[in-house]
């Protein structure tokens, strides 16, 4: 199991009934890309804190291969840490920046240069050691803090949303550096953010959290395509998934999801849910335009009365109306049609997902 990170019944309570994270079970793999992604107060900084050992569980384990890390103090720890705001010293180049974490541990002038000018290759900056931190860029600024907290030889790297600071440019180019980073370092990166699409594009693996509870656990890809519940169904992909009501009718021994304007075939399995109110789930890239299908099977379509489009890149987003719900659609093709003209849409079944209306968990 080598350096595994397993956490049991860990729970942190700030006071009575007040949880920053509640009895969390899993387990992060040794040198894997692990982010914790939820909304503002999930207990995403708490996780973080009880792994760096800045904050003491109220219960529960932390284990770090077959060492019970639990109450040890952080400096036995072996983490590094960068926050949101990365704390880089205005007055100290960036050599100096990058060297301080060793200088105060007292190590040897050569080992100093030796490792500073690693890691300073290892992030490409080594043309700005002798540069003052206020004349680089955000991004620069940003390397240089990750030097800072590569250069102590830590065998687990927490990032506590440090890209937020950055414009949206600068915060994708950051995605991928971060990602050669940890391929180059081979070390477990545990990253914590409030943003979906960033723990989409970095993660081996994804923990959900919401109200201090693990909502959803898995590959990026098992997350996106199979969410366990409507939180993760809307919290995940941009547009956001469609999500329409209707009550599951029975016709002849064919099952129909019953939208209000019309109706959608569905599989036979849903017959127990019948004159039951469920949730349907699809997202907007798994309806299309039937200007751009050859001929819809039968209970794939509705009509919807078409209000406005999005450009956005080579993707255009249809925003629709039903009558019964407004309906967002994904094409790449730039549509001809007017406000007010109705469409006719084709879902494809395949993908949609179905929720209980009362716990929002994902049904099939
Ligand atoms: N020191 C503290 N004392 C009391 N309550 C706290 C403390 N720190 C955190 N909390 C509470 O614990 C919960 C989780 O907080 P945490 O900071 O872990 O959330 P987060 O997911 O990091 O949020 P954000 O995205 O806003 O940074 C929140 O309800 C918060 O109010
Ligand atoms: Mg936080």
């Amino acid at each position: 199991m080598g350096r595994d990170i397993v956490v049991e019944g860990l729970t942190k309570s700030f006071s009575k009934g007040v949880y920053g994270v509640k009895n969390l079970n899993f387990k992060i793999k040794e040198g894997e890309f692990f982010v914790v992604v939820g909304p503002s107060g999930s207990g995403k900084t708490t996780f973080l804190r009880l792994i760096a050992g800045l904050e003491r569980p109220t219960s529960g384990k932390i284990l770090f291969g077959d060492e019970d890390i639990t109450h040890k103090n952080p400096r036995e720890r072996k983490v590094a840490i960068v926050f949101q705001e990365y704390a880089i010293y205005p007055h100290l180049s960036v050599y100096e920046n990058i060297a301080f974490p060793l200088r105060i541990r007292k190590y040897s002038k050569d080992y100093i240069d030796r490792k500073v000018r690693e890691v300073a290759k290892i992030l490409e900056i080594e043309n700005l050691l002798f540069r003052k931190p206020d004349t680089l860029s955000g991004g620069q600024r940003q390397r240089v803090a990750l030097g800072r907290a590569i250069v102590k030889d830590a065998e687990i790297f927490l990032f506590d949303e440090p890209l937020s600071n950055l414009d949206a440019k600068l915060r994708i180019s950051m995605r991928i550096e971060l990602k050669e980073l940890h391929k180059r370092i081979k070390k477990t990166f545990i990253y914590v953010t409030h943003d979906q699409s960033e723990a989409m594009s970095m993660a081996d693996t994804i923990c959900v959290l919401k109200d201090g509870e693990v909502v959803q656990f898995g590959r990026p890809d098992e997350i996106y395509n199979r969410p366990k519940n409507l939180f993760t169904a809307k919290f995940f992909g941009v547009p956001q998934m469609n999500i329409l009501k209707g009550k599951v009718k029975n016709r002849d021994g064919e099952i129909y999801f019953d939208e209000g304007s019309g109706s959608l075939l569905i599989d036979g399995k849903f017959k127990k849910y019948e004159n039951e109110e469920i949730l349907l789930g699809i997202r907007p890239e798994h309806i299309y335009d039937r200007l751009y299908t050859s001929r819809p099977e039968k209970g794939t379509t509705l009509i919807a009365t078409f209000e406005m489009m999005e450009i956005l890149g080579k993707d255009f987003y249809l925003y629709l109306n039903t009558g019964y719900h407004n309906i967002v659609v994904r094409t790449t093709y730039k549509s001809e049609i007017k406000p007010g003209q109705d469409i006719m849409i084709v879902f494809d079944m395949k993908k949609a997902h179905f929720f209980n209306i009362k716990t929002g968990e994902r049904i099939d």
